[in-house]
């Protein structure tokens, strides 16, 4: 069975926490991280489906799905919705590991702690994104496909620009979005923002691409 890249479905939820806990170290298996195996996925993957499921695409081959990317168009409007709707269950989930505070995933821990920021940048590039693909479905342009997928459905909706945060110590992922043509367009300890204008077209794309 060939890759196919469809809408999320419900079944689809397990998926999201396990793709995003296997490429969530920097775009490594984040496996040995974290105590939780769902805590990354609960907070940067499954509530985009659960807020705008139409927003989340699902790549999957003959094994099951091997990817995605989603988002929000409105990332005001998202983060409002995460932190009255969805963060206080993810808090009280999680409240007994908050109290240990010794091991590598203490980050996570601590970002739950408190609500969700809206990013300067947001304010011209209001709407963001999330992309993983496991291993197997990597390096054979789906990644590419899969964005220009999402910005098309986001510039239909009318979101005049999109950013998305990315790790400095991703360098697969920076060296994708670059050739890509993103641009940089703020930065933060440990997390690098990148974005552009929508609609997302030819003209976004590096001079030696373009038709
Ligand atoms: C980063 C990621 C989304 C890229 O998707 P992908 O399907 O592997 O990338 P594609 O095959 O579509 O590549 C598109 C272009 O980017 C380039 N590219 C992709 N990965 C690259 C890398 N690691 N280094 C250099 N260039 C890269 C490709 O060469 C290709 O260029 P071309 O179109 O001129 O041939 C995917 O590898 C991934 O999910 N990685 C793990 C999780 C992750 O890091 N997610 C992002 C978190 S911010």
């Amino acid at each position: 069975m060939p890759l196919e890249l469809r809408s999320f479905r419900p079944a689809d939820e397990t998926a999201l926490l396990t793709i995003c806990l296997q490429t969530g170290d920097a775009g490594k298996d984040a496996s040995k991280t974290f105590r939780s195996p769902t805590l990354l996925g609960e907070y940067f993957a499954t509530p985009y489906a659960a807020y705008d499921p139409t927003l989340c695409l699902m790549l999957t081959d003959e094994s099951g799905p091997c990817g995605y990317v989603l988002g929000a168009v409105d990332t005001a409007a998202f983060v409002q919705w995460f932190n009255t709707e969805w963060l206080p269950r993810l808090q009280a989930q999680h409240a007994g590991a908050i109290l240990r505070m010794d091991t590598p995933d203490t980050w996570l821990y601590e970002l739950i702690k408190r609500p969700a920021k809206v990013p300067a940048c947001a304010a011209d590039y209001p709407a963001h994104l999330h992309i993983d693909l496991l291993p197997r479905a990597q390096g054979r342009g789906w990644g590419r496909r899969m964005i220009e997928a999402w910005l098309g459905m986001a510039g239909q909706r009318g979101a005049r620009g999109f950013h998305l945060g990315v790790s400095p110590a991703n360098a697969g992922a920076l060296a994708f979005y670059h050739r890509l043509g993103l641009q940089p367009l703020d930065a933060q300890p440990g997390v690098v923002f990148l974005g552009g204008r929508l609609p997302w077209g030819q003209m976004n794309r590096p001079q030696r691409e373009r038709a």
